[in-house]
């Protein structure tokens, strides 16, 4: 029968005869027998097979079983006496299914760091902390859609090439077909580009149906070579009609608890792993946010209380300019020790689409910052009046003929609507405690760098 190691480790049939598949990680001769560590990806833990010398292929084979290679083995599996591991395998066959050269073979024994496995985005699926990220982040992924399908929300399937520039910040990738002749000729009529967010099509099926979410690639143009930005990375993007900011931060802040609770209680093993090696007292953490309640400020008391700590910055603080990751971190790091929403900025910080406040200088906003990252998420109520909208926009630069279908959407029916962001990445970040960006991916992209 064949089984994944981690169905073995979990049940121990102890005396069935099994066969497992994955690859070498370490091999250990004594006299009579070897012992191999194999890892199949399934979970953390490897399974540790005896190889007695009386098996066939075991002097010219088993003998020289390098690290990365890929093995099938059958065996009985049995009570370990040793220590460290409950069973081991007896194995009666070990197959040789694809060596790997240990003159060449980048993954050694020895822990190599973060930085050195970036190069290796092929290879380094293959090592505890990259595998592990790899089982949290779909791990993740599959609460994100159970979060919402147990509260009835509609996932949509929003558009990858689009003519709209949500955020507005000119940082969308253009799409041509490298066929354009002269200006004005393209594919889709009109300039098109890789959307930089759902949001604005997430509205229009919000509208209809009430309660909705995307799910998708994003993608920025921007020229950010930080830890914590990419140019393609995942966003889930709820949209609810009828709702207002409060409802909003509400079901940001009650998502944000259930997939942290998630990871900690289906992904134990692997968090574990990086509470060691990552980032010391990540448990501790985690556990904290799904019990403690999050703080929520307005933009402006969030200026005071920068002003007021008597701390030297290196971006300036006052009213009208934006927070920077430093101010961010500062607030939910050492001011609240815990997540943090701000909201209410001033109008001119933020995209056309957000409700403008009684006010007058200040928008239905929200970003939820957390200890570590800063702005894990962006949101707002959404400007449902049309006269409000349509000045924004022009305001803006934009033209009003083009999102005349967006404008639609307050001419008939126009209801409240409140919708935010998560940036998955960033999520996936806080949960391992991963302090670079590029490890929660699996093919990162960055200004100078998609190595496939
Ligand atoms: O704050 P942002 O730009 O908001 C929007 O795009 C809204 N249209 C979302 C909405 O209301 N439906 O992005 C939302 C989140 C950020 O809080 C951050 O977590 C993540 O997306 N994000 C990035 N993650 C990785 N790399 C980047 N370059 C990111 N830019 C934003
Ligand atoms: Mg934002």
């Amino acid at each position: 029968m064949k089984v994944r190691i981690n169905q073995l480790l979990a049940n121990k049939p102890v005396g069935e005869t099994v066969t497992i598949n994955g690859w070498v990680r370490t091999r250990r001769d004594t006299g009579a027998f070897s012992f191999v560590e194999v890892n199949d990806g399934s979970c953390l833990a490897n399974l540790q097979i005896i190889a007695d010398a009386a098996l066939a292929n075991y002097e010219h084979e088993i003998r020289l079983l390098a690290t990365g290679s890929s093995i099938q083995v059958t065996g009985l599996l049995r009570e370990s006496p040793g220590k460290g591991q409950d069973v081991e395998l007896q194995a009666s066959s070990l197959a040789l299914l694809g060596p790997a050269d240990p003159e060449s073979y980048p993954l050694q024994k020895k822990r190599h760091s973060l930085e050195f496995l970036r190069e290796l985005t092929h290879l380094r699926p293959r090592t505890n902390a990259l595998g592990a990220v790899a089982r949290v982040r779909s791990r993740l992924s599959f609460a994100v859609h159970r979060f919402f399908q147990e509260r009835g929300f509609v996932q949509i399937h929003t558009p990858i090439i689009t003519t709209s520039d949500c955020e507005g910040a000119g940082e969308m990738f253009q799409v041509i077909t490298g066929r354009e002749t002269s200006v004005g000729d393209h594919f889709f009529g009109r300039p098109a580009g890789l959307t930089v967010s759902g949001q604005l099509q997430a509205e229009a099926f919000a509208l209809a149906l009430g309660n909705v979410y995307t799910f998708g690639p994003t993608f920025r143009a921007e020229n950010s070579n930080t830890s914590r930005h990419l140019a393609e990375f995942w966003m889930i993007e709820p949209e609810m009609a009828f709702c207002d900011l409060a409802g909003n931060r509400q079901l940001a802040e009650e998502m944000l608890r259930y997939l942290v609770n998630e990871a900690l209680t289906s992904c134990s093993d692997d968090l574990l792993l990086f509470d060691q090696f990552i980032e010391k007292g990540l448990l501790k953490r985690l556990q904290g946010v799904v019990a403690q309640e999050f703080v929520q400020i307005s933009y402006s008391e969030a200026v005071e209380r920068l002003q007021k700590s008597g701390r030297q910055f290196t971006y300036p603080v006052s009213w009208g300019l934006d927070l920077q990751s430093e101010h961010e971190r500062y607030l939910c790091e050492e001011v609240f020790a815990c997540p943090l929403t701000v909201t209410d900025y001033p109008a001119s910080l933020k995209p056309f689409y957000m409700r403008l406040n009684d006010d007058g200088k200040t928008v239905a906003a929200m970003d939820l910052l957390v200890p570590g990252i800063g702005e894990i998420v962006g949101g707002s109520q959404r400007e449902e009046r049309y006269d409000l909208l349509a000045g924004r926009m022009s305001a803006a630069g934009i033209d009003l003929d083009d999102y005349s279908w967006y404008l639609d959407l307050r001419r008939y029916g126009s209801a409240p609507h409140s919708g935010f962001g998560l940036g998955f990445e960033r999520l996936v970040q806080f949960v391992t405690g991963m302090g670079n960006i590029r490890e929660v991916i699996a093919f990162p992209r960055a200004p100078g760098y998609a190595p496939c």
